[in-house]
């Protein structure tokens, strides 16, 4: 493994001579594919992959935390062979059009959910959409268990009790919260991170489980099957587990409702006022997957109305901003979009997001299981030649590796 050559030719910071000037950080200069990348990603890994394979790669050092379609215009230039994105960023028929005309042909973005990528625009032009699978899913899982503690045991609400100095003696009412155990834990959405919230949930506080979903994991409930065998043959109660046939069927039984989808039309605003209203008055309801799928100003005046109704949200529905009044609920436990963000899992993000963009510029074909990407994350050895998770793969028609 060699990190010196490539690194050692960082240059430093840059105004690129483009219509609107950006501030860039350039990375083998004299490499033949130039690669950008919209910010700056943690780890060196994915750097070092890039470089190592003859790419120059420049990295946006604009301080500015969104950048808009117009600054990634100028970052694409007139000559860019692939971008690694945020999913911060519009990615649409205008930038799609810009890549294309200056002869790139991959864009990856570094997240797992793509609801900010325009496909079909992306397929017009021929690019290749790539996303970052599989790393996330525990650590997404364990915030989301992290957002269902707090603000079950109204854990914020207590350390700001304690840091403004109100604490004066235990006393039998102070800040009295949910018991998880042995309650019912309900999830939407029951794909890689849904079931892996799922199994924390059930293993740590022996809740059972009610889910939703338009497929059936059969794999999440054989696992409660047998996790129910082996409490009953250590004495203790055995958990249950149900697949819901509506959403309604999901928020009217549980105790604690983790939301889990995609993010597209039929889930935008899933949690609603009439939804809000069927659920118990003490439920907690968690969010870590996109703002839209909650109507925000409905959660408000529901949070208000039912002081004892908790919710934990990693993401808002016009983030970076709140809906008024969010921000003064005590009953809301609120952290800016982090439930990807564990040291582990963002340099893995970097890396498969650098291998996705790199693998189409070399013309590799695409990994054939989106779900199995270790190879890819495994820093003791080189990664396959093959790109490890691209969304429009079948459709481009690109090739698939026989590895
Ligand atoms: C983060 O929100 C992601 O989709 O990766």
């Amino acid at each position: 493994m060699r990190s010196s050559r490539a690194l050692s030719q960082k240059i430093g910071q840059v105004v690129a001579s483009m219509a609107k000037p950006i501030s860039i950080e350039v990375w083998n200069p004299a490499g033949k594919h130039r690669v950008v990348s919209t910010k700056s990603m943690p780890g060196t890994r994915w750097i070092r992959l890039l470089t190592d394979a003859d790419c120059r790669l420049e990295i946006c050092t604009e301080k500015k935390t969104i950048l808009d379609v117009e600054d990634i215009q100028a970052l694409i230039g007139d000559k860019c062979d692939g971008v690694i994105g945020q999913l911060t960023e519009d990615w649409g028929e205008t930038l799609f059009s810009t890549l294309k005309r200056a002869g790139g042909t991959a864009f990856s973005n570094m997240a797992v959910g793509y609801n900010n990528v325009d496909v079909n625009a992306a397929n017009k032009y021929g690019i290749a959409v790539g996303n970052t699978p599989g790393v996330l899913t525990e650590t997404t899982a364990e915030l989301a268990v992290a957002l269902t503690v707090s603000a079950s045991r109204r854990v914020v609400e207590a350390d700001q009790f304690m840091r403004a100095g109100l604490y004066d003696g235990w006393l039998p009412h102070l800040f009295v919260g949910n018991l998880l155990k042995g309650q019912t834990v309900g999830i939407i959405g029951a794909g890689r991170i849904g079931s892996a919230y799922a199994r924390m949930m059930v293993e740590g506080f022996k809740m059972n489980l009610i889910y939703y979903d338009l497929y059936q994991s059969t794999r999440l409930e054989k696992y409660m099957t047998a996790y129910g065998e082996f409490l009953k043959s250590q004495g203790e109660a055995p958990v249950t587990w149900k697949r819901a046939s509506t959403v309604e069927d999901v928020l009217r039984d549980a105790d604690v409702i983790s939301l889990h989808p995609i993010l597209d039309k039929t889930t935008y605003h899933l949690i609603n006022k009439d939804r809000l209203s069927i659920m118990k008055k003490e439920a907690v309801l968690v969010n870590a997957s996109r703002g839209p799928v909650i109507d925000e100003a409905a959660l408000v005046d529901h949070l208000k109305a039912n002081p004892m109704f908790r919710v934990g949200l990693d993401v808002f529905e016009d983030e970076p901003y709140m809906k008024p009044g969010l921000a003064e609920q005590k009953n809301a436990v609120v952290v800016p979009h982090i439930a990807s963000a564990s040291k582990w899992t963002r340099e893995g993000m970097a890396t498969l997001a650098a291998l996705n963009v790199l693998g189409k510029v070399k013309g590799y074909p695409v990994w054939p299981d989106a779900n199995k990407l270790e190879p890819f994350l495994d820093e003791s050895s080189a990664p396959p030649v093959a790109c490890p998770s691209i969304v429009n793969a079948k459709l481009l028609g690109l090739e698939v590796s026989k590895l």
